[in-house]
């Protein structure tokens, strides 16, 4: 028997330590309902403050795992890989990512979330496809896994639910930025899908959550550190979303970018293929698969046939592949944005490129908003890119009518620096952390 929950939360609140069997009786009363939404936003407030140390930090995420359903993958003769990113603009790399590492013999059970603000959700980009499913049951996720190699799916109420509740309340309360909440909430999921290795992108730059490399890395510590001390293979890459990842933000418009990458990938943007390629090499030596040749299943057709396998299998028309214009919905307005001088495009204000998606209607506000999968940025100038009136145009806007489409424009010309020369572009992938 533990204290009552609220001397718990006092003892947090007055910084001491909290034992294994207390965390585990707040995660789980959280998961359950017996702690209340004042308890839990209270409990939630003191972590922010307080912290939780070394050994409460992994006691705290398994007791979080285990306030829902685990997944078994017994029986797969594969590896269980997946890779999680902290946000960013244009973050498609999961739609390329999963079937690669399904082409090198690793089983990929993808749960991914909802966009939300100015980073875009790789569930919201899937749910642009006509008929996919994102909420197959457990028995169906296993059937595709099995047979395409990998399935992006979303969250069900049993994996977790107990960060699925304090997530929703800390979002109301302002205790989202805290370091061992995110690690918990992160791992908890992950460790619920029933992982073998896990593989994180922490991004850091305007478009990221947390933008100073110091505070990315800091996080990227913690939650290989947590993983790891859980029994889960985790690493971590450092990457820039100082600008937009590929050229297109929006759901429809960067499935049909990924469809074009797993395709074609020579005329892919290169720091989405690298950042892709270098994440698929982490997460296929956490699962044994070292020998494994990553850029050819992308390069040979291996991985775009995984992905058409996944779409198929999971409700979505069979030829999408082939044929994303026959199925991704178009938006009725279509305009280049012009830059306003010749030059060239010298940085992005990242995160507010996101928001013109989100204004445009691709993205939420809150999360009960409904989003319009149509709409975004398409053929996006990075930096270094010569743009000028008459020339090469910052971006297109795909709209939902006028009025949106010229706000958008207005928006993408502030975001977008055009200057005399651009400065050496940084590296893609920063650094690892192990
Ligand atoms: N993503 C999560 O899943 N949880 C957090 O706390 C922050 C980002």
């Amino acid at each position: 028997m533990t204290a009552p929950v609220k001397e718990l939360i006092r003892a947090k609140r007055d910084g001491r330590a909290l034992t294994a069997d207390e965390l585990r009786a707040i995660a789980l009363g959280i998961g359950d309902g017996t702690v209340t939404d004042a308890q839990a936003a209270a409990f939630a407030m003191a972590v922010f403050f307080r912290g939780l140390d070394e050994r409460e930090l992994p006691a705290f995420t398994l007791a979080m795992r285990d306030s829902g359903t685990v997944l078994d993958w017994s029986g797969l003769d594969r590896p269980v890989l997946d890779k999680h990113s902290t946000g960013g603009v244009g973050d498609k790399v999961s739609l390329i990512l999963a079937p690669i590492l399904a082409a090198c013999g690793a089983a990929v059970p993808m749960i991914s979330g909802r966009g939300l603000g100015h980073t875009g959700g790789t569930l919201d980009k899937l749910e642009a496809i006509p008929g996919y499913d994102t909420r197959p049951d457990p028995a169906s996720l296993r059937a595709v896994v099995e047979r395409a190699g990998c399935a992006i799916v979303g969250q069900t109420g049993e994996l977790a639910p107990a960060d699925g509740r304090l997530y929703a309340i800390r979002d109301a309360t302002g205790s989202v930025e805290s370091i061992p909440l995110i690690v918990s909430s992160i791992l908890s999921k992950k460790l619920a899908a029933g992982l073998q290795g896990l593989v994180l992108d922490v991004k850091h730059g305007s478009g990221a959550f947390m933008a100073a490399l110091d505070d990315a890395r800091a996080l990227a510590r913690a939650l290989v550190g947590v993983g790891n001390a859980a029994g889960l293979a985790t690493t971590a890459l450092l990457t820039d979303m100082d600008r937009v990842l590929g050229r297109t933000a929006g759901n429809a418009l960067e499935v049909r970018e990924s469809i074009e990458a797993l395709t074609d990938p020579d005329g892919a943007d290169a720091r989405l293929v690298e950042v892709t390629l270098a994440l698929a090499r982490a997460a296929l030596a956490l699962g044994g698969l070292d020998g494994a040749d990553p850029e050819a299943a992308l390069r040979g057709g291996a991985a775009a046939e995984r992905f058409g396998a996944m779409v198929a299998a999971l409700g979505g028309p069979a030829d999408l592949v082939e044929h994303p214009g026959r199925h991704l919905r178009a938006a009725p307005v279509v305009r280049a944005v012009e830059a306003g001088r010749d030059g060239v495009v010298v940085a992005h204000a990242t995160r507010d490129l996101g928001l013109v998606v989100t204004e445009l209607g691709g993205n939420r506000h809150t999360e009960a908003d409904a989003i319009d999968h149509a709409v975004g940025l398409d053929a996006i100038a990075g930096p270094g890119d010569r743009v000028g009136p008459g020339g090469r145009p910052l971006a297109v806007v795909h709209a939902r009518d006028e009025a949106g489409a010229d706000a958008a424009a207005a928006a993408v010309r502030a975001a977008i620096t055009v200057g005399d020369s651009a400065p050496p572009a940084p590296p893609v992938v920063t650094e690892e952390v192990r």
